[in-house]
């Protein structure tokens, strides 16, 4: 059986998380909602709703609809900085979500405790293996290791170096699962030989059919090679924003004009930096917004990782994991 290598290899990604591939779909603003989350589940993998910018009452119906289309397991990724993380928490725990990813830098006092105490296992993004470390100190069941080919916000760090240098220290003691710049299964071979327990895609999964994102921001998906999905550019040192990867357009000129402005604001001591932060984050949500759901692909945020090149056509998401998962046994088979 070609698949009995792959299977043992990831026997502690797929039982941590209950399914049978332990391939995450990673959470996407917009994208990871009740169709795709359902379908990647229903494939064998893991959907992970994006809670985003969503109120609780929001993602209440979105856990509701998606336990409706699914009886499979999924998780809820919540942003640290959401003013309502502790309502959003509490949403969860009420319907018994067993995963909750917790994203966008480290989580204030008292959330880890909180989450642990809805009985949900805590997934936690670490950027470098100090933090690794910390958050396995403040309880989180596994990390996720994202380096920076992904598409969204991203770090310095490129997935290959963190993965060497996260990995051999701490994977025997926590499942870690490989993001950012995953396309094909060789890739996710090579990773869980070097000890991750999964891996964790977001760019491949935007052209699945069940997802509900707009022809047009497919299209541009389908279109574009590794080169045009670039990060953006901080204008002002004064004001520390994430870099977040996307498709090149016109968009990146508003967020350079967009930054100057919230800078002045801060000159002007008219704004905090903390609010100045979340005043970003919120264009980046609007941004992503307008080019998945209203298709605006020039001005809106086409957000993509570098794997984009390898997106070619529009796959149900079955086919994606069947996909995924041949390249990935084809691989360990051949170095047997
Ligand atoms: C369009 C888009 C939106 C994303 N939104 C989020 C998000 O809301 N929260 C988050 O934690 N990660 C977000 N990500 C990152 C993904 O969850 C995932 O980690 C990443 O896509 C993995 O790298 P890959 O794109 O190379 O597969 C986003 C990625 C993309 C492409």
């Amino acid at each position: 059986m070609t698949a009995q290598r792959l299977a043992e290899l990831w026997s502690r990604g797929t039982e941590f998380l209950g399914c049978e591939h332990a391939i995450l779909g990673g959470a996407m603003s917009w994208v990871s909602e009740r169709n795709l989350v359902s379908a990647i589940s229903n494939a064998g993998g893991f959907g992970v709703i994006a809670c985003g910018a969503m109120n609780p009452e929001l993602l209440d119906t979105e856990i509701r609809e998606t336990k409706a289309r699914t009886d499979r397991p999924f998780g809820v990724n919540l942003i640290t900085m959401h003013p309502q993380l502790s309502e959003l928490i509490e949403v969860c725990g009420r319907h018994g979500v067993g995963h909750i990813v917790l994203a966008g830098g480290l989580p204030p006092s008292g959330a880890l405790d909180k989450i642990k105490s809805t009985g949900a296992k805590l997934i936690a993004f670490a950027p470098a293996l100090s933090l690794a470390k910390k958050l396995m100190r403040s309880g989180a069941d596994a990390i996720v290791i994202e380096g920076m080919e992904a598409g969204g916000h991203i770090g310095p760090v490129s997935t290959s170096v963190l993965a060497q240098e996260i990995l051999p220290h701490i994977c025997e003691q926590i499942p870690v699962f490989v993001a950012g710049g995953i396309g094909r299964g060789e890739a996710i071979a090579a990773y869980l030989e070097m000890g991750a327990a999964g891996v964790q895609l977001g760019t491949r999964f935007v052209c699945a059919t069940e997802s509900i994102a707009h022809a047009n921001f497919k299209k541009a998906f389908i279109r574009a090679s590794a080169r045009d999905a670039v990060p953006s550019v901080q204008i002002d040192p004064r004001l520390p924003v994430i870099p977040v990867r996307a498709l090149k357009n016109k968009e990146t000129e508003r967020f350079a004009a967009k930054q100057r402005e919230i800078a002045e604001h801060l000159d002007g001591q008219r704004l905090e930096m903390a609010e100045a932060q979340l005043q970003i984050e919120h264009y980046w949500a609007g941004a992503l917004r307008r080019a998945v759901i209203d298709g605006d692909v020039e001005t809106g945020s086409v957000m993509a990782g570098q794997s984009v090149g390898m997106v070619t056509k529009e796959q149900p998401t079955a086919e994606i994991i069947g996909e995924l998962v041949e390249e990935a046994a084809a691989a360990l088979e051949r170095r047997r």
